[in-house]
């Protein structure tokens, strides 16, 4: 497991995201509320880059015609089918089985590190 710096806390405002390149992966780096998250930029249903998708929010559990729009900033949409995942897990809010690859993220100094294992 290795620590990789790759961006630092003032490169990144809340609400905001980055796609990194860590060895041969393509991550997207979000600002989520003040808190860092990482995903693959790899959508699992037919490989789309998915971190060039919309940050947005999706709709709750609510009544019957009834609309309650939530998490604004906690979701990415993929831009080729529309799939939904959190970017705070990886995964997708449709299916507890599907889910994009998250990575650890540290902070340390100012300085935002990737935690990616063999
Ligand atoms: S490739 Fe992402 S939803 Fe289809």
């Amino acid at each position: 497991m290795a620590v990789y710096p790759v961006a630092s806390v003032g490169e990144l405002p809340e609400g905001t995201y980055r796609i990194i390149q860590v060895e041969d992966r393509s991550i997207g780096l979000y600002n989520v509320k003040g808190e860092y998250y990482a995903i693959h930029n790899y959508c699992p249903h037919q490989g789309a880059e998915l971190c060039k998708g919309p940050v947005c929010g999706t709709t709750l559990e609510s009544q019957v015609y009834e609309y309650i729009y939530g998490r604004e900033q906690e979701i990415v949409r993929c831009p080729w089918h529309g799939w939904e995942f959190d970017l705070k897990t990886g995964k997708s809010l449709f299916s507890e089985k599907v889910r994009v690859r998250s990575y650890p993220v540290v902070v340390e100094n100012g300085t935002i590190g990737v935690v990616i294992g063999r």
